[in-house]
C-alpha cells in the first residue's frame, strides 16, 4: 500500500508552468515535418495507402427518426475505416471544412512526432486548409484516429474513426468485424449538447445515446458455429466500457498494440476511454441472442452505474462451416523488463477545485504539465500514481508500453499497451523505450474533460 502524501491532497494550489498552457509547435517543426514526409516510405512489395479525408458537419441519422448535427470525416459517423498492412506507408490528405481548427492524431500508431497530429508538432488546420499525414505503418493491430483539437466537442460529435493495420501472419478466423463504441447526449435541437457544468467536468460526458458504428443499440447478426474477429473500440469521451456478450465465454487475442501472446478467456472485458481489444467470439447456436452490454462499473463518478446498458442485440442466424483457426500461440512478446525493477519515474494524477472548470485535474500538481526529457534507447519505468477518487484513463502518444504492476501485482498476461486504467487512488507501473523518434511527445488522461481540464503533459525524447 502507498501512503498518501498530505502534500498532494487537493487544496494544494496548483502551479502552471508560466501561465497559460503551453501548446505550440517548436519553431523547427516545419523542417522535422518536411524530414518525416520525406521518411516515409513502403517496405519493399508493400504501398502507398493514400486516402483523403474532409472534416465537415452533417446531419447523421442514428435511430429512426433521431438525427443530430454531426462532425464527422467524410460525412459518416465513424469516418471510413482506414485499412493497411504493416510496411505499407498511410497518406492522408485531410481538408478541414469545420467552422473551426482541426488536428487528427493517429491514437496508438508509432509514427514520427512531426506526424503525431498534436497542437505541439503542428499548427491546427484552419478552415477551408488541407494537411497531408504521411507515415509508415510498424505494427498490426486495431487503432483509431480522432479530432485532437477541442475535443470534448469535436470528437464528441463524431470526429473519429477505426485504422486496422494487418500483418503477413494473422490467426484465421471466419469474419471480422469493427465495432466503434461510442455514446453522445443529444439534446432536443438535433443539436448535441454543448459540454458545460461542473458534474460533467468532474465526472466527463457520458452521453444517454449509445452508439456502435454510429448508430443507436443496433442488431447484428452472425452465423451459428463460426468464430469471429471482434476489434472493439471505446471512442467514449469518459465511459468505461465493462463489456459483457450476454454472459457467455469468448477469448480475448489482442489489445491496444496488437495480438497478446496467447487467447484468454474471459466473459466480459474492461475498456477504459481510447482502449481496444479484439476478441474471438463464438461459436454460437442458432437462434440465441445476446446483450452487446456495459455491466455496472464504479470508476468514482457521480453519476452511478447500477444497471447494465445495452450497446447493440447480436442475434445468432443458421449455420455456416467454420474454418477458424486460433494458434495457442499468437505472436511472441518479449518483456522489456525481467526480475526486480525501480521505477525512474513518477506520475501523479491528481485534482483541485478551481474557477475554469470547477474541478482542475492536473499531473505533479501542474495543469499541462512540463515534464522532463527522456533519452532514446534509455528505458523508462514510471509509476503513474493517481490521487485523487475517480479512475483515470492514461495514453502515452507514440509509444507502446508493458504493464509491470497493477496496484503493486503483476498483470495477468504481457501486451502492448498505449492507454491503461488507473484506478481511483491506485497506481500502475509501466515500462517502456523510447526508440529512435525524437521530438515532442505528450500523455494524458483520455477523459476528455480531464485532458480539456489540465490532465496532460508534454515532454521531449531527444536524441
Ligand atoms: Cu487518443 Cu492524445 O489521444
Ligand atoms: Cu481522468
Amino acid at each position: 500500500m502507498r501512503k498518501r502524501d498530505p502534500a498532494d491532497e487537493h487544496e494544494t494550489p496548483v502551479r502552471t508552468h508560466g501561465g497559460a498552457p503551453l501548446h505550440a509547435p517548436p519553431a523547427d517543426a516545419g523542417e522535422a515535418y518536411r524530414l518525416a514526409y520525406a521518411a516515409a516510405q513502403p517496405d519493399a512489395g508493400r504501398r502507398v495507402v493514400a486516402i483523403a479525408l474532409e472534416a465537415s458537419e452533417f446531419d447523421w441519422n442514428v435511430a429512426p427518426g433521431v438525427t443530430f448535427q454531426a462532425w464527422g470525416f467524410n460525412g459518416q459517423v465513424p469516418g471510413p475505416t482506414l485499412e493497411a498492412e504493416v510496411g505499407d506507408v498511410l497518406e492522408i490528405r485531410l481538408t478541414n471544412r469545420l467552422p473551426e481548427p482541426t488536428v487528427v492524431h493517429w491514437h496508438g500508431l508509432r509514427v514520427p512526432a512531426a506526424m503525431d497530429g498534436t497542437e505541439m508538432v503542428q499548427r491546427p488546420i484552419a478552415p477551408g486548409d488541407t494537411f497531408t499525414y504521411r507515415f509508415r505503418l510498424p505494427d498490426a493491430g486495431t487503432f483509431w484516429y480522432h479530432s485532437h483539437f477541442n475535443e470534448t466537442v469535436q470528437l464528441e460529435r463524431g470526429l473519429y474513426g477505426a485504422l486496422v493495420v494487418r500483418s503477413a501472419e494473422e490467426p484465421t478466423f471466419d469474419h471480422e468485424r469493427v465495432l466503434v463504441v461510442d455514446d453522445v447526449e443529444l439534446a432536443r435541437d438535433g443539436k448535441v449538447k454543448p459540454p458545460g457544468g461542473w458534474i460533467e467536468s468532474h465526472d466527463g460526458r457520458e452521453g444517454s445515446t449509445r452508439l456502435v458504428n454510429g448508430k443507436q443499440e443496433p442488431e447484428l447478426t452472425m452465423a451459428a458455429g463460426q468464430i469471429e474477429r471482434w476489434r472493439i473500440i471505446n471512442a467514449a469521451s469518459a465511459r468505461y466500457l465493462r463489456l459483457s456478450i450476454g454472459g457467455r465465454p469468448f477469448r480475448i487475442v489482442g489489445t491496444d498494440g496488437g495480438l497478446i501472446g496467447s487467447p484468454v478467456p474471459a466473459t466480459e472485458i474492461l475498456l477504459a476511454p481510447a482502449d481496444r481489444v479484439e476478441l474471438a467470439v463464438g461459436p454460437f447456436a442458432e437462434g440465441e441472442i445476446h446483450r452487446v452490454e456495459t455491466l455496472p462499473f464504479n470508476r468514482g463518478s457521480f453519476k452511478a452505474h447500477r444497471k447494465p446498458e445495452l450497446f447493440a442485440t447480436l442475434r445468432v442466424g443458421p449455420q455456416a462451416p467454420s474454418k477458424a483457426r486460433i494458434p495457442e500461440t499468437l505472436r511472441r512478446i518479449e518483456p522489456l523488463v525481467t526480475g526486480p525493477v525501480e521505477a525512474n519515474r513518477e506520475v501523479r494524477l491528481g485534482f483541485t477545485l478551481g474557477l475554469k472548470h470547477g474541478v482542475e485535474f492536473t499531473v505533479n500538481k501542474e495543469q499541462h504539465h512540463r515534464a522532463d526529457p527522456v533519452r532514446v534507447g534509455e528505458l523508462q519505468v514510471w509509476d503513474v500514481v493517481n490521487r485523487s477518487p475517480v479512475h483515470h484513463p492514461f495514453h502515452l502518444h507514440g509509444f507502446f508500453f508493458q504493464v509491470l504492476q497493477v496496484n503493486g501485482k503483476p498483470p495477468g498476461f504481457l501486451s502492448w499497451e498505449d492507454t491503461i486504467n488507473v484506478a481511483a487512488f491506485g497506481s500502475v507501473r509501466i515500462a517502456w523505450m523510447p526508440d529512435d523518434r525524437p521530438g515532442e511527445w505528450m500523455y494524458h488522461c483520455h477523459i476528455l474533460e480531464h485532458h480539456a481540464a489540465g490532465m496532460m503533459a508534454h515532454f521531449a525524447v531527444l536524441r
